[in-house]
């Protein structure tokens, strides 16, 4: 794991597998819920206020932004988020009648929406990806660039893409999942 980071003490983290890289301006605003397995990588400029379990050997690219202060985004090996995705797991009620923002006493707004996001293994979301709060997203699933992902059942190995999300093609799960074997295999992992 590289040591130093501009916003947050790494030694913080709740787990920080070997391998690990965050960028020296990454910021993880609660370190002590956020865990990381092995070989994974958070880039610059990425902005975590939630709390986060990520696995192995998966990537969040730069500028992207988990979104929810009281939310929590879990995430499994072999993701990759590419850069300037927004992954929501909070948000203001938009129908009720409540103040919004993080700006105005709780007393105030309406009833926040927070939702868990859950990032299956070998998931891959393209540039500028947006994610809403409650998004299953299934083993191998693949969202291409400017997806927007909503509450709607997602199947595996199968790659979506524009607003909202629809069907555009298939991936090969298994040649995948084969490479994966042997790369842990290769690692002794
Ligand atoms: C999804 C993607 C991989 C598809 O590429 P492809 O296999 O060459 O597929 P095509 O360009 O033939 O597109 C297939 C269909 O999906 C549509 N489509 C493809 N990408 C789309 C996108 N991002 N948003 C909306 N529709 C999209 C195409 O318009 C086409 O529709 P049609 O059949 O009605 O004409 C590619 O368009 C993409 O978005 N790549 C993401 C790039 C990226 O963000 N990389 C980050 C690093 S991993």
């Amino acid at each position: 794991m590289t040591s130093k980071n501009l916003f947050f003490d790494q030694s913080k983290l709740k787990r920080c597998g070997k391998g690990c890289i965050i960028g020296l301006t990454a910021r993880i605003r609660k370190p002590e819920k956020v865990s990381l397995g092995t070989n994974s990588i958070i880039d610059d400029f990425t902005y975590i206020p939630c709390e986060l379990a990520m696995g192995s050997y998966s990537h969040i690219g730069s500028g992207c932004h988990l979104i929810g202060g009281k939310g929590k985004v879990t995430i499994g090996n072999f993701v990759n988020i590419a850069p300037g995705c927004n992954i929501v797991t909070a948000q203001d009620d938009y129908r009720g009648g409540g103040l919004t923002g993080a700006a105005v006493p709780e007393k105030y707004s309406g009833k926040a929406i927070v939702e868990p996001v859950h990032i299956g293994d070998h998931a891959l979301l393209g540039c500028g990806t947006v994610v809403l709060p409650g998004v299953k997203i299934p083993e191998g699933m693949a969202a291409g660039a400017l997806t927007l992902l909503n509450k709607q059942k997602y199947e595996p190995w199968t790659l979506y893409a524009g607003i909202p999300a629809k069907k555009v093609g298939r991936r090969d799960g298994a040649l995948i999942k084969a490479q994966a074997k042997k790369l842990l295999q290769e690692e002794g992992e």
